[in-house]
């Protein structure tokens, strides 16, 4: 099989690698890809090829994943979606996991998440979807403290503010407003969160194994909202049928009601989820995999990746036997660049990487960085690196992914200190 992976970050370099395990890929390219992703190669040592095509190109990547006779093409971010991506690859005859962009509004648009989840019954937040600084008055005082204050519209990981301070939560709402955008804001939801992402071909729903980010820059959930500073799974502390609830009340409800609107998703359908004490509730959609999640979700997944992709692409999950998982533990911790994530520092050289994989099961997944003239690895974004590992516990996984981490030199970068550390000890 051949593939086409669009992105660059830690998440594709994830599922580049996972491709590259599938013994059914014979061939995999990257549009554009990472210096990470370029060492890969699949199972019978055909190197990956990167390709220099713009993401955000509808036209440009169908016309790649035609010039190299993909069989499948995976969109991992949530921006190429939204432009279309999906829509122009599908427009040539090529299967792609990937919602068209009518379905990526699920990610697209905070407000019309919120309309589907009304009209499908799914439990979340109350939201109130602001155009003007007085409705934003209004609502940020209807909810109260701590306030919930998001981007309507794609943000990059920076759309959402929660805080206690109302004049910081107007502030960002603010900000939204004078560029031009709309402004939802929220119920603050209670409770552990959860990251579920469900895999559909516009009718079945396949859920893969819960993880939890870390959204808050610092150790103990201090400091402000990033992309996510790491991830652990499984969940030992979750409830046995948290997946099976997730999928009844949650993900299957909405791929029904896309269903009944004539703008199918498929893809992942991501589950961002509060474990509230009045039970599951959705904190956000995404349409596509998390990061850094996938890294933790991907590691610990048995089954060969490709053949599932194609089924969900091709409408066949209902006929994919059960995923096998490893009965083991991962844990990935990001490492980010120097001011990340208010001015992240770029062109920062960056060694370690080969010291920290010879840390058994580690391996350093490139999110930010780049090649310079001489073939010197750079910093070239706020989270530069994810590394991660597995064991045997999660205790184990953690162990390793920070020494993996502690061998990694990069001036000035930062990384949390606590990724998985309470869910490590109770399961002790
Ligand atoms: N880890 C959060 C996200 O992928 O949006």
């Amino acid at each position: 099989m051949i593939i086409l992976l669009v992105g660059t970050g830690a998440r594709e370099h994830a599922l580049a690698r996972a491709l590259c395990a599938d013994p059914a890929v014979s061939q995999l390219h990257a549009a554009p890809g990472n210096p990470g992703i370029g060492t890969l190669s699949t199972v019978d040592g055909t190197p990956v090829v990167l390709h220099g095509v713009d993401a955000l190109d509808p036209v440009a990547v169908a016309a790649l994943a035609a010039a190299v006779k993909a069989d499948l093409v995976v969109v991992g971010p949530e921006a190429p979606l939204v432009a279309g991506v999906a829509d122009a690859v599908r427009g040539v005859g090529i299967p792609v996991f990937g919602p068209s962009g009518r379905a990526a509004m699920l990610e697209g648009s905070k407000a019309f998440a919120k309309e589907v989840m009304l009209a499908a019954d799914v439990p979340t937040a109350e939201p109130r979807v602001c155009r003007t600084s007085s409705d934003l008055e209004d609502a940020l005082d209807a909810f109260g403290a701590p306030h919930v204050v998001k981007d309507d519209g794609l943000a990059a990981g920076k759309g959402v503010v929660v805080t206690d301070d109302r004049a910081a939560a107007l502030a960002h709402g603010e900000a939204i407003l004078d560029a031009g955008g709309v402004v939802v804001v929220e119920d603050f939801l209670d409770g552990p969160e959860v990251s579920l992402f469900c895999l559909c071909d516009g009718e079945t729903v396949v859920p893969l194994q819960p993880a939890q980010d870390f959204k808050r820059a610092y150790d103990g959930d201090a400091g402000p909202n990033t992309g996510g500073m790491g991830a652990y799974s499984p969940l030992p502390w979750a409830p046995a049928d948290l997946v099976d609830e997730v999928v009844r009340t949650v993900a299957q409800p909405t791929v029904d009601e896309m269903a009944r609107r004539g703008t199918p998703f498929v893809g992942v359908l991501y589950c961002g989820l509060a474990l509230t004490s009045k039970g599951v509730r959705v904190v956000e959609f995404n349409a596509r995999f998390g990061d850094p999640e996938t890294q933790v979700v991907l590691a610990r997944l048995a089954t060969p990746l490709a053949g599932v992709l194609l089924a969900a692409a091709e409408g066949r999950l209902g006929d994919l036997t059960p995923l096998e998982w490893r009965n083991d533990a991962a844990v990935t911790v990001v490492v980010a660049a120097h001011g990340y994530p208010a001015e992240p520092r770029k062109g920062d050289s960056i060694t370690g990487i080969d010291a920290a994989e010879s840390v058994d099961t580690v391996h350093v997944l490139h999110a930010g960085t780049s090649l310079d003239h001489r073939g010197t690895l750079l910093s070239n974004g706020g989270r530069v690196l994810s590394v991660t590992a597995r064991g045997a516990t999660l205790a184990e996984a953690r162990e390793r992914a920070y020494a993996g981490v502690d061998r990694i030199v990069l001036e000035g970068s930062h990384h949390r200190r606590d990724i998985a550390a309470a869910a490590a000890e109770d399961a002790r």
